[in-house]
């Protein structure tokens, strides 16, 4: 269930959240509320240690039993939408206390900035910051679980502001299919699970193909088949086309890694933590939630979305080290550890993307390897990219919405260190480090000279600690940076 988001025209409301600038400015809806209440608002900041900092917040009640809560906005010089953003995002959380599961907020009239915008943008972060996964509870009582159901913006012009908050809730929209398809246990969200929802895009005007495991072996996409070939799940490859655009032009393309579950296969992966990778598919789910974001905001652009569905799986059929499979591309791979298998999937799925669409550029989706997380942390995703142009649009975009990304390198002197002996390639290195880089070099050899640019978001689809837009667990990191990347590029205006 999701949090209610409503626009309205200042009025009196039992829980009321009001702004307050660092170092304790009040903005003018504040204001007035001050002196309605006879100063009672900077009373209580005098005799407290609440200054106004961004996400601060403090708790006033009028002698009739009203709540206030006053919100830090930060200093009145940085007000921007990602500010806002992460303002709305607390007052998600802090509402959460309010007893009958509904708030209001009455921030506006901010400096320099427009009310409906500002109003749209702090909904826009209580939206995502709302949303919990509750699906498996049975005996929690309401009080346990996430119990704000209704935010109501008071704003001078409510419809203006609705107007502005439509296509951001479309955004959120695809971030939430992205959370559940990756918080979803990999008992159920299998490829054939995961596969059905990409289709039920359909009715939002997307055109879906899914190609079963008889279709993957007429086309020889053997790379894709072996990883799966060990699981009594059945492999997929899912093809989402928006066509927004004109017809003349090309598409964009986004491939997403979908391992429904990494157990390393026969290379097995130790117990700790092995449960993490049901969200190894999270690359296919952002390129899922980006497809639903696009459509349902009918966005003005030609895009293509592959999805490789596989399970990975060690079994009496599973693929063995040294196996040696004649890829899509026709290139063979040494497949000498089953567990390096995200980049077996998007080889084939990368290769059949530019051989079918011709596309203006690709941008891939993986949590391909745990050496990324070495390096970067939770804070950033990896960014390899064939081409300068590509690999700033994409940082500035990532920039826009707090989804950073962090340049690695893809020098050809890594290439070297994944020919193989007996194949074409292998699909783990020689050398002992740099492991992210030379997944992204395995990648690249199926790129076939396309723009294009691998992010490994493996450190980022997943938070273990909460964020300013998103509660623990899935993030959905990826869908609002690429929605931005198409829009601020590719659409036309
Ligand atoms: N899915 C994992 C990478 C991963 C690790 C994702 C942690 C999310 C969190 C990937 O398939 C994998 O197993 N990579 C190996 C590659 C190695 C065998 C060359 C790794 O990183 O250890
Ligand atoms: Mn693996
Ligand atoms: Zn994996």
């Amino acid at each position: 269930m999701s949090l209610k988001i409503a626009f309205q025209k200042p009025s009196t409301q039992t829980t009321l959240c009001l702004g307050v600038y660092e170092e304790g400015h009040f903005p003018s809806a504040t204001q007035t509320w001050d002196k309605t209440l006879k100063g009672l608002l900077s009373t209580s900041l005098k005799n407290s240690k609440f200054k106004g900092k961004l996400c601060q917040y403090l708790s006033v009640f009028t002698a009739e039993g009203q709540r206030i809560i006053l919100v830090g906005l930060g200093k009145k010089t940085d007000q921007n939408e990602k500010q806002w953003q992460k303002i709305g995002g607390s007052l998600s959380f802090i509402l959460d206390v309010s007893a009958n599961g509904e708030g209001a907020v009455e921030i506006h009239s901010l400096e320099k900035s427009d009310d409906a915008h500002v109003a749209a943008h702090l909904a826009l972060g209580a939206l995502l910051k709302s949303w919990r996964f509750e699906t498996y509870f049975t005996k929690k009582k309401p009080d346990e679980l996430f119990s704000l159901k209704k935010i109501t913006f008071l704003t001078p012009d409510p419809d203006a502001a609705e107007k502005a908050f439509k296509p951001l809730s479309k955004v959120a929209e695809g971030v939430f299919l992205t959370r559940t398809v990756v918080t979803e246990p990999a008992n159920v969200m299998t490829p054939a699970t995961l596969a059905k929802i990409a289709s039920s895009l359909e009715k939002d005007g997307v055109k879906v193909e899914v190609l079963d495991e008889k279709d993957l072996k007429k086309l020889g996409a053997n790379a894709i088949l072996g990883v799966g070939q060990g699981s009594d799940k059945e492999s997929k490859l899912v093809i989402m086309r928006w066509e927004g655009g004109k017809k003349k032009d090309d598409p964009l393309a986004f491939v997403g890694k979908g391992v429904t579950f990494d157990s390393g296969g026969l290379s097995l992966k130790p117990a700790s933590n092995m449960e993490d990778m049901k969200y190894d598919m999270a690359g296919a789910g952002v390129v899922i939630g980006l497809m639903k974001t696009l459509a349902l905001r009918k966005a003005k652009v030609n895009v293509v979305g592959v999805v490789g569905l596989v399970e990975n799986m060690p079994s009496g059929t599973a693929q063995r080290p040294g196996d040696v499979v004649t890829s899509l591309s026709g290139q063979t791979i040494a497949v000498l550890n089953t567990d390096a298998e995200g980049r077996l999937v998007l080889a084939d799925a990368l290769w059949y993307t530019q051989n079918r669409f011709k596309p203006k550029l690709m941008v891939d989706l993986a949590t391909l390897t745990g050496a990324i997380v070495v390096g970067l942390g939770f804070e950033r995703a990896g960014l390899f990219a064939s081409d300068d142009a590509l690999a700033k649009k994409l940082t500035a975009a990532g920039e826009d919405v707090s989804e950073l990304l962090w340049r690695m390198p893809l020098d050809d002197a890594y290439d070297k260190d994944i020919n193989s002996d007996i194949a074409d390639v292998q699909n783990i290195s020689n050398a002992r480090g740099g492991g992210s880089i030379t997944a992204a070099k395995f990648l690249q050899r199926f790129t076939n000279k396309v723009p294009w640019a691998h992010l490994d978001i493996a450190g980022v689809a997943w938070t273990e600690k909460e964020l300013p837009l998103c509660a623990k667990g899935a993030s959905g990191f990826g869908v609002r940076l690429l929605d931005r990347f198409v829009a601020a590029n590719y659409e036309e205006k």
